[in-house]
């Protein structure tokens, strides 16, 4: 058998890492070959997750880098075609929600090579989200559709797609941070900051709706009065970075850090006294870890972070960031279980899969 796995961006990395060892292991024989597409390029946003992850060297790189929707997708469409006819997969797998996850699955499913979809199945119902789009679009596109939670077959099913191509087996985001707790949890990342375990407010946001407008500098602020009570670690993506320039954001109490590596954020995240973000992953990793997490957004992909996890919505409003200290103050001690299936072993149940 032969298989090509599609990556691109951060998150795809920590979805994809813990299949790719999966399915080498089930078909060691088989031909795995790994596409990097190159959507994301800088060293912390991409080796070092390589790196940490154990995924082996790609065998492509696509190096589309940064540009609009259209050009960012364009391009991985006209790269991967000669790779997929180099290569000649049975199967082409993607994962989650990004620009060069709908690309791939566009450009096999042209080319009748069936696709599987790590993490099918979520909707937000908000089509002003470039993600949203993404999932609808890849999902149609799909052969094989691996989800990790009850609310995404009712998706799917509202949808047409049918039963026998979708399989519930769990997080595969889980199966990394289960693999790499250990590690995580001996990195002590917090004391190299300077801020005590239990004791900080860690926050990601990079999402256009927040940071590409004026919502930022009222986000900054709202920040900002927050570190007065309890120290804001904020490692900045580049996308917020570049965004950030042109507003004062050296406050007390406010840390501000690049990019980090796997290890030392999810060391931060299991550490954290809470967790604000508008990431979809984050809410999943806080939820399994027991780990308070506010979401500024309007909307959640991932319901089940709300109904069985620890997350709150909180609005894509900067003004709700002053509601963090008493909503902290108010929330019951006792940690949820983890979703069904979140549990390490999704990737074994997507490799049984793929394999009979
Ligand atoms: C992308 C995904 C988003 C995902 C996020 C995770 C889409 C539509 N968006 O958003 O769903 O949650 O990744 O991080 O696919 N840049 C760098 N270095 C890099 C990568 C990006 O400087 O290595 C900067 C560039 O200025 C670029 C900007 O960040 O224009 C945005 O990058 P892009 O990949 O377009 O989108 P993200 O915001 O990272």
């Amino acid at each position: 058998m032969r298989i090509v796995y599609v990556i691109g961006t951060r998150p795809n990395f920590v979805k994809m890492a813990p299949v790719i060892g999966a399915l080498r292991a089930r078909l060691p024989e088989g031909r795995h070959a790994i596409v990097h597409t190159g959507q994301h390029y800088d060293r912390p946003m991409s080796e070092v997750f390589l790196e940490q992850l154990g995924v082996p060297a790609p065998d492509h790189m696509l190096e589309v880098g940064s540009g609009s929707h259209a050009q960012q997708t364009a391009r991985v469409v006209e790269r991967l075609e000669p790779v997929l006819e180099e290569e000649r997969p049975d199967l082409v797998m993607v994962p989650g929600d990004v620009n060069s996850t709908v690309a791939a699955a566009l450009t096999a499913a042209k080319m009748q090579i069936p696709v599987a979809h790590i993490e099918s199945g979520l909707r937000s119902f908000d089509r002003t989200m470039p993600e949203e789009l993404n999932r609808i679009v890849t999902d149609q596109l799909s052969d094989q559709l691996f989800i990790h939670s009850p609310e995404a077959d009712d998706n799917l099913h509202a949808e047409g797609i049918s039963a026998e191509r979708i399989h519930l087996v769990g997080n595969t985001m889980i199966d990394t941070l289960v693999a790499l707790q250990d590690r995580f949890r001996a990195a002590g990342s917090a004391g190299r900051l300077g801020v005590e375990p239990g004791r900080y407010v860690l926050v990601t946001l990079h999402r256009p709706a927040l940071v590409d407008g004026p919502l930022l500098a009222a986000t900054i602020e709202r920040l900002a009065t927050l570190a007065r009570e309890m120290p804001v670690v904020f490692p900045v993506h580049p996308r917020t970075r570049s965004m950030m320039e042109a507003i004062d954001s050296e406050h007390p109490g406010l840390l501000l850090c690049d990019p980090l590596g796997y290890i030392d954020f999810l060391s931060l995240v299991a550490d954290a006294g809470a967790v604000l973000t508008d990431s979809g992953g984050i809410q999943e990793e806080t939820t399994y870890l027991g780990i308070p997490c506010f979401t500024l957004r309007d909307n959640t992909e991932r319901p089940i972070t709300i109904t069985a996890g620890t997350n709150t919505l909180l609005g894509l409003d900067p003004a709700a960031i002053a509601q963090l200290p008493v909503a902290l103050a108010q929330r019951p001690s006792n940690r949820p279980e983890p979703p069904p299936l979140w549990d390490g072993h999704a990737s074994k149940r997507i490799a049984d899969v793929v394999a009979s």
